[in-house]
């Protein structure tokens, strides 16, 4: 879907637009917008309004035609709730069933001519990325690896966005579409099967992004890896046939001198569990646990296509989870980067293991800050649903500024977090009998305590930690990868670059 800003004025009327389909707004008690009102001349959006034909509730929608006022071949009206200070969620409400409607009409452009502008407490920015985001989401297919494909959305391929055309509105309908595009990279990736999206796979994507960005990208392979001692790393890939990846890439849009934002994302292409193997429902859905990896590409398309000024490093530890004569172990020691060693208790802790290698290793740039994203626990799912992702960082002055500083973003992104916390008292729950430390904690707070295993190993640069098990990923009939955490982790990035 194509997306321009069409403003109006006095000059340049609404009346006078011609368009396949116009979408204007009305609410309940039969009342309009000043766009539905200008377009209303000729009274069929009040006769429609008077008949009860539509609601006015967010998300009813009514398609007119032949008004008589109007250049447009129709008028969608779209139900935006009270009044003309229209909420948060009545708008995204009221989008996506406009961008539904456009997906079925023998029209191949639209306006949207929606109250982008009023939306309580948001900024047109806000506004913006809302329809680019539902737009997406509206034409976003899943066949890549179906023989027929399903039906593209018959109807509206180019959207033009009712408002002033200043310079403002023009980067943020920029900023809007990289986004966009990085949610779709990472959605794609965590649909795609297993035995395509391997490990080798999220490297190839990570050249190939390289080339088209100007990233520099560095796969590191098992003997690389070997020599720089990621023994625990390692160890969760001894059962799985395909070679593990280590994936750097590197955006430096920033000053040469500026120390770098670190994204370091979890790349299990599947994880079964390993020895300690998981049960058998719902398993195929394991196939997400590389979305961490997914949102780090994702972000990367995103920062790429608009070119952030700022340095940004990416670090992929890419694996599969299996069972296997020779895969680890409950009991297995081994000895991580940094020279902890590690009792597995539990080979379906495997996260953990990978991210510790990684954020050892991006000690190596000197990181303003590192974050970590992963699909890391089932009990985050239990603790925050699909509706924020977890966020983890100790409790100093500088850690809680960071944190803020992530949870403002999700907010500004519509994309939130919610912080838990990370306390000594919880490494407790980690000791080991026989080693530094157990992969996994004493029961209760299972999230908590994998997070502060994480810590043990960032303790050189401030850190936080995204548990994005709950967020990445829908379940039920309409399953799939929802593209989360790009939005957050691009604004973030992006509020860094000011
Ligand atoms: N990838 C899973 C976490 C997960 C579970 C993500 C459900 C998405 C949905 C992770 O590797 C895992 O298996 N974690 C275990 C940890 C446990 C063994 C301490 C879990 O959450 O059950
Ligand atoms: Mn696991
Ligand atoms: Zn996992």
């Amino acid at each position: 879907m194509d997306f321009s800003i069409k403003a109006f004025d006095t000059k340049n009327t609404i009346q006078a637009a011609k368009s396949g389909c116009i979408a204007v707004a009305v609410f309940e008690n039969k009342k309009m917008s000043a766009q539905a009102k200008a377009l209303d001349q000729g009274g069929e959006i009040t006769a429609a309004l008077k008949s009860g034909d539509i609601s006015g509730k967010p998300g009813s929608t009514l398609m007119l035609r032949n008004v008589t006022k109007s250049g447009a071949e129709r008028i969608l009206l779209v139900g935006m709730g009270a009044d003309e200070q229209v909420s948060e969620k009545a708008f995204s409400t009221g989008v996506a069933a406009a961008m539904k409607a456009f997906g079925s009409i023998g029209a191949n452009d639209a306006i949207i001519a929606l109250p982008m502008e009023n939306v309580k407490g948001r900024e047109l920015d806000w506004a913006i990325r809302a329809c680019v985001i539902a737009g997406h989401e509206a034409v976003f297919r899943t066949d890549a690896q179906k023989s027929k494909k399903d039906p593209a959305p018959a109807g509206v391929q180019r959207v033009a966005l009712a408002v002033p055309n200043t310079a403002q509105a023009k980067a943020a309908l920029a900023q809007a579409q990289a986004i966009a595009n990085g949610m779709d990279l990472t959605k794609e990736l965590g649909n795609l099967s297993p035995n395509v999206c391997t490990p080798t796979y999220l490297a190839n994507l990570a050249r190939k992004l390289g080339g088209d960005y100007g990233f520099e990208v560095e796969i590191l392979e098992r003997k690389q890896l070997e020599a720089l001692k990621m023994g625990s790393f390692l160890s969760v890939t001894n059962g799985s046939e395909q070679p593990p990846k280590f994936i750097v890439l590197k955006h430096m849009g920033g000053k040469a001198k500026d120390a770098p934002v670190v994204l370091v994302g979890k790349g299990i292409t599947f994880d079964t569990g390993g020895i300690s193997i998981k049960p058998g429902p719902n398993m195929d859905e394991m196939k997400y646990d590389m979305c961490g990896a997914g949102s780090v590409l994702g972000t990367f398309r995103a920062i790429g296509e608009m070119n952030l000024k700022l340095n940004v490093i990416g670090v992929i530890a890419a694996c599969e989870n299996m069972p296997s004569g020779r895969a680890t172990k409950p009991g297995d020691i081994v000895t991580s980067m940094n020279g902890l060693t590690i009792e597995i208790l539990n080979t379906d802790a495997e996260g953990r293991l990978i991210l510790c290698d990684a954020l050892t290793y991006a000690e190596r740039f000197k990181p303003a800050a590192v974050i970590d994203i992963a699909t890391l626990t089932g009990a985050c799912v239990i603790a925050l649903g699909n509706h924020n992702s977890g966020l983890f960082t100790r409790g100093d002055d500088v850690h809680n500024a960071l944190a803020e500083e992530i949870l403002a973003a999700g907010r500004q992104a519509s994309d939130t977090a919610w912080r838990l916390p990370v306390e000594e008292a919880y490494n407790e729950q980690l000791k080991s009998n026989f080693a530094d430390l157990a992969n996994i904690g004493t029961p209760g707070g299972a999230s908590v305590t994998a997070a502060c295993f994480l810590e043990n190993f960032t303790r050189k640069y401030t850190w936080a930690h995204l548990d994005i098990a709950g967020t990445a990923w829908k379940s039920g009939a309409a399953k799939g990868a929802t593209g989360r955490p790009v939005p957050l982790l691009t604004t973030f990035l992006m509020n860094r670059a000011k």
